[in-house]
């Protein structure tokens, strides 16, 4: 039994990736949890709150929940060619302190997966994120991917519809699942 937090990051309701998140968590294998969570209550970072109220207590609750869990699965929208802004906000405010970066994100297993309007289907946001989770010292899963092209085509009322995607998305699982098995713990 293993379990990891999953966190998509967009914020609309209607919003593709969270729809591709439920159906990775859907098709996991059994045994397999994916537990979500939101960034919507994370603020935007600003050294001068960290320095007069510490760290935001909706931080604090998703850092302790990534530390409990096995490991991490991000679905990331692409945005200018990149990772969003509001991921990398709630990424920043967690690795505050520094000093808790190991506890909270060394080691840990970490995939990303992602669905996108356009027709790269985030590869260029997947590939930048990989220098801040080698940052984190996180353990990246690079075996299966994940490219969710013309989204709004294969996702409808929040579901994933298109049959070989699902299949895609099930592969992916299965390989993450054991990824995760394996590497549960790290050297922490
Ligand atoms: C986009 N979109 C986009 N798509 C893409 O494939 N490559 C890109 O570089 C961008 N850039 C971009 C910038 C901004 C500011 C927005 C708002 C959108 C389109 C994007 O893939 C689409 O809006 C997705 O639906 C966003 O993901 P969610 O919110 O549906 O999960």
């Amino acid at each position: 039994m293993a379990n990891v937090i999953g966190i998509s990051g967009s914020l609309r309701s209607g919003s593709l990736n969270s729809a591709l998140l439920r159906a990775a968590g859907e098709l996991a294998p059994a045994g397999f949890a994916v537990d979500i969570a939101s960034i919507a209550d994370i603020p935007l970072y600003n050294g001068d709150l960290e320095e007069q109220q510490g760290i935001p207590p909706a931080v604090t609750v998703l850092k302790d929940r990534i530390a409990a869990a096995d490991g991490v699965l991000f679905a990331s929208p692409e945005y200018n060619n990149s990772i969003p802004g509001v991921l990398k906000n709630a990424i920043d405010w967690m690795s505050r302190p520094s000093s808790d970066i190991k506890r909270v994100f060394g080691d840990r297993p970490v995939g990303v997966i992602g669905a996108s309007g356009g027709a790269g289907g985030t590869r260029l946001s997947q590939v930048a994120w990989l220098p801040v989770f080698r940052l984190l010292g996180m353990t990246f899963f690079s075996g299966k991917s994940v490219f969710v092209a013309t989204g709004s085509q294969s996702i409808q009322d929040g579901r994933l519809v298109d049959e070989k995607l699902r299949e895609v998305v099930r592969g992916y699982m299965t390989g993450f699942a054991s990824f995760v098995e394996r590497n549960r713990g790290g050297s922490r």
